[in-house]
């Protein structure tokens, strides 16, 4: 790269939402983001939720503004946002540092950055905007850079913008390993499964509401460690427990496995909401029906042919496999009278899974 003082340096990217089947709820240390407990989700990468972030930088942006974040046309205050602030602060370290091992490239580092970034779903609404949207700021400006780092790398800076955002950088069954570095440098996503492995894996969203939700997941969380009495015994025993037994569903392509623990685990996290100290509730009437339907549903099958598990949110996903597509989607129809316009605003997508994210795509 060479360029004058007025050259603008560009780069776009986009990320998809990642749904965790083992939930992330709870932090050790609240300024590295450090997780309680390890999680493991599934990267949607052929659904239509994404973040589309573009980020920029110039010598010729004016220095006194810094660095900008623009999210769905609204300026942010980016100065009180100590997370973003964190995950820039790495990317332009790690900038400086090639840029001190090579005097030639331009000192992109010392360039105020813009970064503008659009959600084509709802944002705040329980369907992971925190994760696509931190995992998209992350790559736009590590591409930016020109980084080497590795996704993994990368993982680290997004987990500081938002917990569920490090497994965003990588596509299929990722797990977020907790970690015990107290600098949480071993905190960070690892691939557990590529999405080929299991390709007729398919995720169902229900959109119950695009409504921003009244308690956010960084406060929700922080509540439920605070205050929940089975909070503690999730920590330490239910999850543990869980993370092995989902590593060998996903290894077998053990669908009635990773379906039970799916379930189970999303309503020991909505439990845990409930125990909190004022309590949270995140599901609604609908996410309820939802829940029965899918128990009835699978009654009637004689197998476990899905599995629901909600977010901080009262929006479902359900997971399938292909095989049953005509079944799920047809009782879905049905049983919540979706007509073909959907819920809200949103049509449920019907997203298969597929290949990790092209950060240059
Ligand atoms: P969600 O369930 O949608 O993840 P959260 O409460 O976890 O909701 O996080 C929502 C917050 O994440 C937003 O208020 C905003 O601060 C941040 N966010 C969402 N989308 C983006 C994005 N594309 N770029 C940067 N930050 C984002
Ligand atoms: C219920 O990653 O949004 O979706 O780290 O505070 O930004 P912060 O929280 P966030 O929490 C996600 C909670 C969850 C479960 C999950 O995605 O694992
Ligand atoms: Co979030």
């Amino acid at each position: 790269m060479s360029g004058n003082n007025k050259t603008v340096y560009r780069s776009s990217t986009t990320a998809p939402v990642n749904i965790a089947v083992i939930k992330y709820w709870g932090k050790r240390d609240e300024v590295l983001n450090l997780p309680t407990n390890s999680s493991l989700s599934v990267t949607l990468s052929q659904s239509d939720l994404r973040a589309h972030t573009t980020a920029s930088c110039s010598d010729s942006y004016p220095h006194a503004e810094g660095d900008t974040l623009t999210l769905n046309s609204q300026p942010q205050n980016i100065r009180t946002s100590k997370r973003t602030l964190a995950c820039l602060a790495d990317l332009r370290a790690h900038r400086r540092a090639l840029e001190d091992a090579n005097q030639s490239l331009p000192k992109l580092s010392t360039f105020p950055l813009r970064i503008v970034s659009e959600n084509n779903f709802p944002t705040a609404a329980g369907l992971a905007s925190s994760a696509a949207g931190f995992a998209a700021l992350v790559r736009a400006v590590a591409d930016l850079y020109e980084l080497p780092q590795s996704p993994s790398e990368l993982s680290r800076i997004a987990r500081q913008g938002s917990g569920s955002a490090c497994r965003s950088l990588m596509g299929g069954y990722v797990a977020w390993i907790s970690g015990s570095e107290a600098d949480g440098s071993d905190s960070l996503a690892q691939e557990v499964a590529p999405a080929s492995h299991w390709p007729d894996m398919r995720a169902l969203i229900l959109v119950v509401s695009d409504a921003k939700k009244d308690v956010p997941s960084t406060e929700g969380m922080q509540s439920t460690f605070r205050t929940s009495p089975l909070f503690p015994s999730r920590v330490s025993s239910v999850v543990p427990e869980r993370m092995t037994g989902m590593e060998n569903a996903i290894r077998a392509r053990d669908f009635t496995a990773f379906a039970e623990i799916t379930m189970r685990d999303s309503n020991n996290f909505h439990a845990t909401c409930l125990d909190t100290w004022p309590p949270i509730f995140y599901m609604n009437d609908t996410s309820r029906a939802a829940i029965r339907a899918v128990h009835d549903m699978n009654r009637a099958a004689g197998e476990t042919i899905c599995a629901y598990t909600f977010d901080a949110g009262p929006n479902a996903v359900i997971y399938y496999l292909e095989k049953d597509a005509d079944r799920v989607l047809g009782t879905f129809r049905q049983a919540l009278n979706l007509d073909t316009e959907g819920f809200g605003n949103i049509k449920p997508s019907q997203a298969s899974l597929l290949g990790a994210i092209d950060p240059r795509a």
